[in-house]
């Protein structure tokens, strides 16, 4: 373990002292007193920093003490069980080099910060403990996901970025183009696409699900995991203009194995949460949701609920509650209505299935009814909404019926007709949103706080 530099990681869960030992981090807080110099150096491998002690005697204690909040230091000492209340070890610096200094106005001084505040300084926001716990369980769920449908078989597709179509329907595309918009080439009064670089009208996806279907005929069961955009200009806490989605896509599944799969998913998420992210978790325990671990755990073992669109809507109107959306049943379930299903009637995660088919996008299958889709949005406490998904329309005719009705013409999509023409088979998948799953995970209540360096309206800084 000489010179080499050794995380503080590994360091906290030695078992025994070690004579000489590397480490490189940023100073949290600097305490001195006489003679003696106290530093908690954090490395961002765990939520607990390793507390270094200098003393008067050491080469280079004069510049050593003086640095500041922030500065990065690399620190060769020993490690020794330390006297004071709460930590097992700490390290009896011997050299310490000043890799990066501080000064007074490093804005992560040791007062604890508004989360609003901390946004503004999104570059150094990861050096608090806060953001250190939520990068940390973001990074750890990611693994968690590639692991979940790598053991299950499934094959990891990489969708396209730059699309020409609008999966959802929604009109919520941003736009990509090379055009020059002051001087754009027009014909007939109108812009003329073709000239673009694509030669076609393009944007940011929206969702990879029409390439997924492709794949899922091919390969049976893929997933994408990648980013999405959506131009939708709702400044609320669980909207994002660009997020993360993980889009499992089964060939050969009905909706009913496609809610098995999303509540296996969930459960197996917050399994590994508990058992790999216990550090951080505490500290969202603790600080952010009291009860948060004891909820996770109930998750983890309970059986998911499910209702109808047109159950859940009769236990709306007969709830006596006042929504500031009347609820009717073709309308679609808002926030509140979705928050009080979830809360108050079932308090856990809840399926709703099968909605109307006029408030839901062109590829769920039609149920037998003709009037509902066979759709589901998995809805959890606090969150709201963090699934969808359907089984999709496999029948060509009723899909080509679907997008007439729906106003998307046929030849913009002719390779996912295609699908229907050649080997049509029944398939299902969802989307999780991935901050709004880390917001049930950490109990932050805002998705800005979720993702490195949030893009919401008027905000594309850092
Ligand atoms: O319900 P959505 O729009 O479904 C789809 O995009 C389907 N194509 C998915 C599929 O079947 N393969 O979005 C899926 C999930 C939502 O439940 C929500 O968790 C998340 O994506 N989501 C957002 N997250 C953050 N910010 C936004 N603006 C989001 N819009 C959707
Ligand atoms: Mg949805």
């Amino acid at each position: 373990m000489k010179s080499a530099r050794t995380r503080i990681k590994d360091v906290l869960a030695c078992s025994q002292p070690i004579a000489e030992v590397c480490v490189k981090g940023w100073v949290r807080t600097l305490r001195r007193g006489k003679g003696v110099a106290f530093v908690e150096l954090n490395d961002g491998s765990c939520f607990a920093s390793l507390q270094v002690v200098m003393e008067a005697g050491m080469a280079d204690y004069e510049t050593a003490s003086k640095i500041g909040t922030g500065a990065c230091l690399a620190v060769t000492g020993a490690l020794e069980s330390s006297p004071a209340k709460g930590q097992t070890w700490e390290l009896k610096a011997q050299k310490v080099v000043v890799l990066g200094d501080s000064d007074a106005e490093y804005p992560l001084q040791k007062k604890r910060h508004s989360f609003e505040y901390l946004r503004s300084i999104a570059h150094l926001r990861p050096r608090s403990n806060t953001f250190g716990a939520v990068f940390r369980m973001r990074s750890a769920l990611s693994f968690a996901i590639h692991r979940f449908f790598q053991e299950r078989g499934f094959l990891y597709v990489q969708t396209p970025i730059i699309t020409a179509n609008d999966c959802e329907g929604a009109g919520e595309m941003f736009r990509v183009t090379t055009l020059d918009p002051a001087r754009p080439p027009m014909e007939n009064g109108q812009v003329n696409w073709g000239e673009d670089f694509f030669a076609e009208r393009t944007g940011l996806t929206v969702s990879g699900q029409l390439q997924a279907e492709l794949f899922a005929t091919a390969f049976g069961d893929v997933y994408t995991f990648g980013p999405t955009f959506r131009a939708e200009n709702s400044n609320t806490s669980r909207h994002a203009a660009e997020f993360w989605m993980i889009e499992p896509e089964m060939a050969f599944a009905d909706l009913a194995e496609d809610c098995r799969l999303g509540e296996d998913f969930i459960r197996y998420l917050v399994r590994y949460a508990l058992e790999h992210c216990r550090e951080d978790l505490a500290f969202f325990n603790d600080r952010i949701e009291k009860g948060l671990i004891d909820k996770l755990e109930k998750v983890a073992d309970a059986e998911f609920k499910t209702m109808t669109y047109t159950q859940a809507v009769d236990v709306l109107q007969k709830s006596g509650q006042h929504f500031e959306f009347p609820v009717e049943w073709g309308h679609d379930l808002q926030s509140e209505h979705e928050r009080y299903l979830t809360e108050k009637v079932i308090d856990g995660p809840v399926f709703v299935t099968d909605y109307p088919a006029g408030i839901k996008a062109f590829y769920m299958r039609i149920n037998d009814d003709e009037r509902t889709v066979a759709a589901m949005d998995l809805l959890l406490p606090r969150v709201g909404e963090i699934i969808g998904g359907s089984q999709r329309e496999e029948r060509k005719e009723v899909l080509l019926r679907r997008m007439k009705e729906s106003g998307i013409a046929p030849e913009s999509l002719p390779w996912y007709l295609d699908i229907r023409r050649w080997g049509s088979c029944p398939h299902a998948g969802f989307g999780l949103g991935f901050e709004r799953f880390l917001m049930y995970v950490t109990g932050m209540e805002n998705i800005r706080d979720l993702i490195p360096f949030p893009r919401t309206p008027g905000n594309a800084k850092f």
